[in-house]
């Protein structure tokens, strides 16, 4: 059976994965050599010379994370920044503009805005669920990248993909999707029009909170090779231990992305039957504005959830400094429940700008631990509010 044809799980457990073959060890070995012997000058064996340009544990996530995501070519990174920031250098050019969510993650404004703004990219902020705003403000300079997360972080909005890349294409642009929040599992762009895909492998992906990594996926040639080009020139490449890590992690995606989308959407039930409780933004809700397009494009709706208080800032602040079994921590994604307060923690550094998350929500990252004991730990953390 060719490995286009086989599911998800059996994919994420063997793309790229093949035993070693001289003692037929199962797990491949993890290479940490950082150079190649030549059989004379330029006699490479199967290509490998030096540990920034290719090395067999990188390569075996990379042909992991293509096999996921649908793409033909995928590129991993020490972090999800150093992607993003690989992947700007690799396709744009001073002159060149990025219309992008305007809930995107603190630091992809940040890494756009304050630093790669110095260097002659332009970008303008937008509502991703108004097509009309984003037609126009694709249409009012150089677009060359439409730039999308969905569902958003935090504020969990849920973006028509098919739609975004008719709107990029029309005006030669590229649409990427940010699928660090869906995963693969639970999403695959490329399949809905996308150009290119990118990751915070930090998080699902890893999924058990002990490594940070980036990746980008694509599906064709030439975007390929001027990202290939990058990632080589400029090195900011995931170390063997961190591939091997991520590989890990990945091989148990399916499994993991199912109990926290069982875990996401019983919380969130729990939270909006509660009367201290504003809003549940969760898309496996009914009530969530986004939730019917979530059902057409994601195949479940994952483990985020985020709940404003009615008590405001301090109702928020409490609850996120009294829970015993969420963890207050930035990041997400693994495993162990999380807590995060976005305004003073993760999105710190858009206060004060559009992308500014609201001082009385609090995001949840649900982890795979018993429900019972998830719900019961928010339901201790309420009571200390008045
Ligand atoms: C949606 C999203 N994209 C990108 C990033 C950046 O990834 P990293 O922290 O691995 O650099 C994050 C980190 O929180 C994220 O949440």
């Amino acid at each position: 059976m060719s490995a286009e044809n086989q599911g998800f799980n059996t994919r994420a457990v063997h793309a790229g994965q093949a035993f070693e073959p001289r003692t037929g060890a199962v797990v491949p070995p993890v290479h940490f050599s950082s150079t190649y012997a030549q059989d004379g000058i330029g006699g490479l064996r199967d290509g490998y010379e030096y540990g920034r340009g290719t090395n067999p544990t990188r390569d075996a996530l990379q042909e992991q994370l293509a096999a996921l995501e649908g793409g033909s070519h995928a590129y991993s990174f020490s972090s999800g920044l150093a992607a993003e920031d690989s992947l700007i250098r690799a396709l744009t050019r001073p002159g060149d503009h990025i219309v992008l969510g305007n809930d995107a993650y603190g630091g992809t404004y940040r890494l756009i805005n304050r630093v790669l703004g110095d260097w002659g990219i332009g970008n303008t902020p937008v509502d991703m669920a108004d097509l009309d705003a984003v037609r126009k403000a694709v249409a009012a300079s150089k677009t060359r990248f439409v730039w999308v997360e969905t569902p958003s972080n935090p504020l969990m909005k849920i973006t028509d993909i098919a739609a975004l890349a008719a709107i990029a294409h029309d005006a030669g642009a590229l649409l990427v999707v940010d699928n660090t929040f869906a995963s693969p599992y639970l999403q695959t762009p490329l399949a809905l029009g996308a150009d290119v895909v990118v990751h915070s492998t930090t998080k699902y992906i890893g999924g058990h909170s002990d490594v940070v990594g980036g990746a980008i996926v694509v599906n064709d040639a030439e975007l390929a090779e001027k990202i290939g080009f990058v990632q080589f020139a400029v090195g900011a490449v995931s170390g063997p231990m961190d591939a091997f890590l991520t590989t890990r992690g990945l091989k148990t995606l399916g499994v993991r992305m199912d109990r926290h989308s069982d875990n996401g959407q019983a919380v969130a039930e729990w939270l909006l039957q509660r009367p201290e409780v504003e809003a549940v933004l969760y898309p496996g809700l009914p009530s969530h504005p986004g939730h019917e397009l979530a059902r057409k494009q994601m195949k479940k709706f994952g483990g985020m959830v985020s709940v404003q208080f009615k008590g405001g800032e301090a109702a928020a602040r409490t609850v996120a400094e009294n829970t015993q079994v969420f963890t207050l921590a930035e990041s997400l994604g693994g495993i162990e429940s999380l807590m995060n307060y976005p305004s003073e923690m993760t999105h710190a550094s858009v206060k004060g700008t559009e992308l500014a998350v609201p001082v009385n929500l609090i995001r949840l990252s649900c982890g795979i631990e018993d429900v019972e004991d998830l719900i019961a730990d928010l339901e201790r953390a309420f009571t200390f509010l008045e």
